[in-house]
């Protein structure tokens, strides 16, 4: 992509602020509703920030409530590992979450691109 068509793109899309930084505890998360879905948005001991569907694709347990190590959480429900930055289990087991593309902004505020917020169609 061209520097031009990059710059495009990031203009046409939109951010929209979730919460501080400062409110999610390292190896934390947050829930965030929004109209079609469940975010989990999850803080690393590094202070890395991912948003993904709080769905486990094995049987939807809630990955906001399961435990944050390096870049995956373990479901709660059957521990099954999902990448933070794929959505993807790990090792033997077959599924992944939908991911959102999330910043921090330099005053603190954790946003997400709206445009990952569509329905998928
Ligand atoms: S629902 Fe997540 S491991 Fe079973």
């Amino acid at each position: 992509m061209s520097e031009g068509a990059a710059a495009m793109n990031a203009m046409s899309e939109n951010w929209i602020a979730v919460g501080k930084l400062g409110d999610i505890p390292r190896l934390g998360s947050r829930r965030v509703l929004s109209r079609e879905r469940t975010i989990a948005v999850f803080r690393t001991v590094n202070d890395e920030i991912y948003a993904i569907e709080d769905k486990c694709p094995h049987k939807e347990g809630p990955l906001s409530q399961g435990i944050v190590h390096d870049r995956c959480v373990t479901c709660p429900l059957h521990n099954w590992v999902i990448s933070l930055e794929t959505g993807e289990a790990q090792g033997a087991d077959e599924g992944a979450v939908k991911t959102f593309r999330v910043r921090v902004a330099d005053n603190g505020d954790i946003l997400i691109c709206t445009g990952d917020l569509a329905p998928a169609s």
